[in-house]
Order: C-alpha cells, then structure tokens, then sequence
C-alpha cells in the first residue's frame, strides 16, 4: 500500500496486521509502509507536524477525536503533547492494542462507541487498508457509515490517504453520506526534502484542490508529487437544511435525492 495501490489484500487482515506488528524487524524509514515491526513506532504517510495546521485551524484542543486504525504511530501522543485533551485509539490488530495499550477494535462494528459522541474521526491508511480486503468495498462502507453514526452534528472526518478523488469521493459521499469535502494534496515527505533542498519547512507544502461539481480533481489539475498525499475533509452535516444538499465547491450546491 502506498504509492497509490492495493499491494495485497492481506492489508484488510487482522491477521496480516498482528503478524506484522510481532515481527522483530524495527522500522527506521517513515511513511513509505516499509516498518512497524518490534514494537517500533511508525508512521504512514505523513507525521503529525505536517498534518497539525489542518487539526489546529479545525479542532480545539478539547475536541473528542477518535483515532481509527491507530497502528503504532505518533500520531495520537503527538496530539496529547500538543494539548489535545481526548484521543481514543483503536486498532484491529490485538498484537499492536497489547503494545500500545489501547482499544481492541473493528472499525466496521464500533458499537462500543454512541451515537454522535466525537468531535472528529482521524484516518491515516485504515480505508486504505480497508480497500484492499476481501470484502472491499463492503467492509470499508460499513466504517464509513459508522463514523457518520458516531460522529456529532457539524463533526468532522478526515482521512489521509494514497486515493485520489476518483477513487475515494463516490464513496465518502455514499456511505459516509458526508455532504461537504474538501481536498488538500500533500506531497509525500521524501518530496518535500527535496523541494527544500534537505531544509526543514517551517510549513508543509500543501495544497487546497476544489473538487469539480461531480467530485473530481479539476481536469487540468497536474500532481506536483504523483505518489502524493490526499487528505479528505468531510463534515457531517450540522444542521437538519444542510441535510439534503451537497457542497462541492463554494458556491456550488447539489442537491441530492
Ligand atoms: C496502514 S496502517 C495505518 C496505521 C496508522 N493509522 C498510521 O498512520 O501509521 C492501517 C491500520 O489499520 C488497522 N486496521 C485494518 N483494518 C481494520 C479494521 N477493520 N478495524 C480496525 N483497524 C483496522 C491495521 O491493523 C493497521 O494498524
């Protein structure tokens, strides 16, 4: 996974994900899917400095936020050192919980949890994973219809993923019945390094994509980093007359059967 594909269906694995998370190989390189072993911690995809102008500018430090598929990543302490006062962590993978002391979850059943009681769901590669299952795309449905459920009015759910729109917008749209998207393209960190010149930015490279009215990239939009980052943030609607209309794009309103 990573580089914009389903590498094996094992990923949508509880299986796959113990396994990995008991093998002693430590991870050393961040992001590219290449660790998480031996207790290791790892991040997919980006960190939590590249993500935090996002969270910051949307989520008040006393926000809920529940963590899906958690793994062993930073993310989460990161948040917590950052001053967010609640994040609950869950994972499929029993092996990763025990390491990382946290909840013992499946995404597609977070019954646990009540309705409407977070103020944001974070997803960083567990859709991804989800896709490449054997029951995608049904399994990955079930979270998303899940994350509405649990989610407050006006909440929001953002997801940090290697899909781009044609492959992620249709979905978040119908099982996550989300009404409002908005699209950044971050580059991958390797890119950014190099755009830098070796010199740590101060801020990610990072861009703001308005979705066309059918939820795609513009068709003149050309990827600066073609193994770059999609973040989807999606927010439930808060109020019962955004129930029946879309947004695409400011100023563009699709109202939906
Ligand atoms: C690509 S890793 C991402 C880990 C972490 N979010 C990160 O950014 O480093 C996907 C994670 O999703 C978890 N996962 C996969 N399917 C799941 C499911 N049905 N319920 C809960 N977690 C799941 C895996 O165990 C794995 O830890």
């Amino acid at each position: 996974m990573g580089g914009g594909e389903c590498r094996s269906n094992d990923y949508g694995a509880a299986a796959y994900w113990d396994a990995r998370y008991s093998s002693p190989s430590p991870s050393s390189t961040a992001t590219t899917g290449g660790g998480g072993g031996g207790g290791a911690f790892f991040d997919w995809y980006q960190a939590y400095p590249a993500l935090r102008p996002l969270l910051r500018a949307r989520l008040p430090a006393s926000s809920r936020v529940l963590m899906l598929g958690c793994g062993n990543s930073l993310l989460s302490e990161d948040m917590v050192k950052d001053g967010y006062e609640e994040v609950v962590n869950v994972d499929i993978s029993s092996v990763v919980i025990e390491q990382m002391r946290e909840k013992h979850m499946d995404v597609r059943d977070m019954s646990l949890f009540g309705d409407g009681t977070f103020d944001c769901v974070l997803d960083k590669g567990t859709l991804d994973a989800m896709m490449c299952g054997d029951d995608a795309p049904l399994g990955a449905s079930k979270m998303l219809a899940e994350v509405a459920r649990i989610l407050r009015p006006g909440g929001i759910y953002m997801l940090i993923t290697y899909g781009c729109p044609k492959e992620r917008v249709q979905l978040l749209y119908q099982a996550g019945s989300h009404k409002k998207i908005e699209l950044y393209i971050m580059p991958t960190p390797g890119y950014q390094l190099k755009w830098s010149k070796g010199v740590s930015l101060a801020q990610p490279i990072m861009e703001e994509v308005s979705l066309t009215v059918d939820g795609q990239l513009p068709p003149d939009y050309v990827l600066k980093d073609p193994e770059s980052h999609f973040i989807y943030i999606c927010k439930k609607p808060d109020a019962a007359n955004e129930a029946n209309s879309v947004v695409a794009n400011e100023g563009e309103t699709i109202t939906s059967k």
